[in-house]
């Protein structure tokens, strides 16, 4: 389970694959992450709180593949991965239909659609894997996140106030939103 069928686009004559995460693909991804985390404000993490080392990613990444209700998909370009994509479910009986999205494109990438073909794989993923309701947290302030988010279909269900504080110590409040399939 937690697997997709690879896809190639060509967006901007340039080949974009969507594929499954790879053990091998962990420095990669540490790289991404911090890189997303340096140039937004929207990711949970501040870029000095995510420090995994290459095993302990090598180790979390294996975790996803072996999930029954997981799923981690990447985007790559040129060699390069350029968006992650996860689905995290749960094993509990009561909530086992449900899973939650998390999304990161790095910023030159971002606006292409990557986003979108990533999210639509998780959500065909979802469909033929028990999963009946997608949810997600995203700031009040993430416009581009929120636009997309809405154009699949997920609704607000809540507003969660005050939900993040910045470096700065302002508040950010958040949506939870939701995508019944
Ligand atoms: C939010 C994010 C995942 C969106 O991915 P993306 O690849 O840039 O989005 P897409 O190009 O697929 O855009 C999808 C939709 O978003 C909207 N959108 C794109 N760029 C936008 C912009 N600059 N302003 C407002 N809406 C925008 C459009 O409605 C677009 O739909 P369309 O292609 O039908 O017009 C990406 O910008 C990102 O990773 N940002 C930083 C980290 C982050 O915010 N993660 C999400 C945390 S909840």
């Amino acid at each position: 389970m937690g697997k997709i069928e690879e896809v190639e686009y060509i967006i901007n004559n340039k080949k974009v694959t969507i594929r499954n995460g790879r053990v091998q693909d962990a420095e990669k991804l540490i790289n991404l992450i911090k890189k997303v985390g340096k140039e937004t404000d929207f990711l949970l993490k501040n870029p000095d709180e995510f420090n995994p080392t290459v095993k302990e990613e090598e180790k979390f990444i294996q975790s996803q593949i072996d999930s029954e209700v997981d799923l981690l998909i990447v985007a790559e370009t040129d060699g390069e991965i350029i968006g992650i994509c996860g689905l995290n479910g749960n094993m509990n009986k009561k909530i086992r239909h449900s899973a939650e999205f998390g999304l990161a494109i790095e910023q030159e990438s971002c606006g292409m659609g990557i986003g979108k073909k990533l999210m639509k794989a998780g959500i065909q993923w979802g469909k033929e894997n028990g999963i009946s309701r997608i949810t997600l947290k995203v700031d009040t302030n993430n416009y581009r996140a929120i636009s997309l988010y809405l154009k699949l279909g997920f609704e607000i269900e809540g507003t969660l106030r005050n939900d993040k504080m910045l470096v700065d110590g302002s508040y950010i409040s958040g949506y939870t939103m939701a995508l019944l399939l």
